[in-house]
């Protein structure tokens, strides 16, 4: 297996990058799972028939997106494990740029305001979040200038906000917006699993299984508030201390479903034991 090269600074991505096309990116924050080997691994796939073609891992734990220092300080980190995985995965190239590498001390502040449907959800509950996701993704794709990016379907909300900045800012990329993987009982894979014990990892499918029950009540025509209702209290029972939302949103534009009807998502926001933790389906 070739080695994976790793850079830490944007001139040693350039010069990394060469002539190489078409350039499959994956973006991270690291402290990967199947969640994002899964990203690096679909990025490979694609790259088999581009013989010129790089597939490139970022990984920085970005605090522009962290409203809450407690978070960002206690966000699992270890490069090296993530370099074996990546390189295992299929990365060819890794970025692990320090923060003063991607907010030099004399940058002027320049932040990209994010799009409307960057408001509610976790716009509200996480105030300034999207405006470093849109900041420091738009970063990424100026350093990278690749081809195709590579999210998450699990961040819902923050799919929609890259796709629309891409589009209102005419960016020349192509995004693959990839199926959320879930651990065997349904929890969706999150690098913030690994701050609960045994008891509170066990309850967090919770979260899954009231979505679940959410979608399909709006599936099936039936009240869907109620619904969400019933599901904030069930987490309440399984243990979560906090719900910050429960909802049946428009995929498209995140604003609350008053209907049934095509294209929604039920999506979710709880935390338990200390840990943040989201999800969202499909109603269909
Ligand atoms: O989803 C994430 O891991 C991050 O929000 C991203 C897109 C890498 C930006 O820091």
């Amino acid at each position: 297996m070739p080695a994976v090269e790793i850079v830490r600074t944007i001139d040693e991505v350039r010069d990394a990058i060469g002539g190489a096309s078409p350039v499959f990116l994956v973006p991270t924050m690291g402290y990967f799972h199947e969640g994002h080997l899964s990203l690096i691994r679909t990025a490979a796939e694609d790259k088999v028939s581009e013989p010129e073609g790089l597939v490139a891992v970022s990984l920085f734990v970005n605090p522009t997106q962290f409203n809450d220092p407690k978070d960002l300080e206690a966000y699992p980190r270890d490069e090296e494990r993530d370099a074996a995985l990546a390189r295992e995965a299929g990365c060819d190239l890794l970025f692990l740029p320090t923060a003063r590498e991607m907010y030099p001390p004399d940058e002027g502040g320049t932040r990209v305001m994010p799009p409307r449907v960057a408001r509610k959800w976790e716009g509200e509950h996480r105030p300034g979040h999207f405006v470093g996701v849109a900041t420091v993704v738009l970063k990424l794709f100026h350093i990278f200038f690749p081809d195709v990016a590579y999210f998450g379907e699990k961040d819902w909300q923050q799919c929609r906000v890259i796709a629309e900045m891409v589009r209102d800012l005419n960016l020349p990329v192509w995004l693959k917006l990839c199926p959320t993987v879930r651990e065997p009982d349904g929890l969706a894979m999150s690098s913030r699993n690994t701050r609960l014990s045994k008891e509170a990892r066990a309850r967090a499918v919770e979260l899954y299984r009231a979505l679940l029950a959410v979608a399909d009540a709006a599936a099936r025509g039936e009240d869907f508030q109620k619904e969400c209702e019933r599901a904030k209290e069930r987490l309440f029972a399984a243990g979560f201390e906090s719900v910050d939302y429960i909802a049946v949103v428009d995929g498209e534009t995140l604003e609350p479903a008053s209907a049934p009807g095509p294209g929604l998502r039920a999506i979710g926001a709880a935390t338990i034991e200390g840990v943040r933790l989201i999800d969202n389906v499909s109603v269909d």
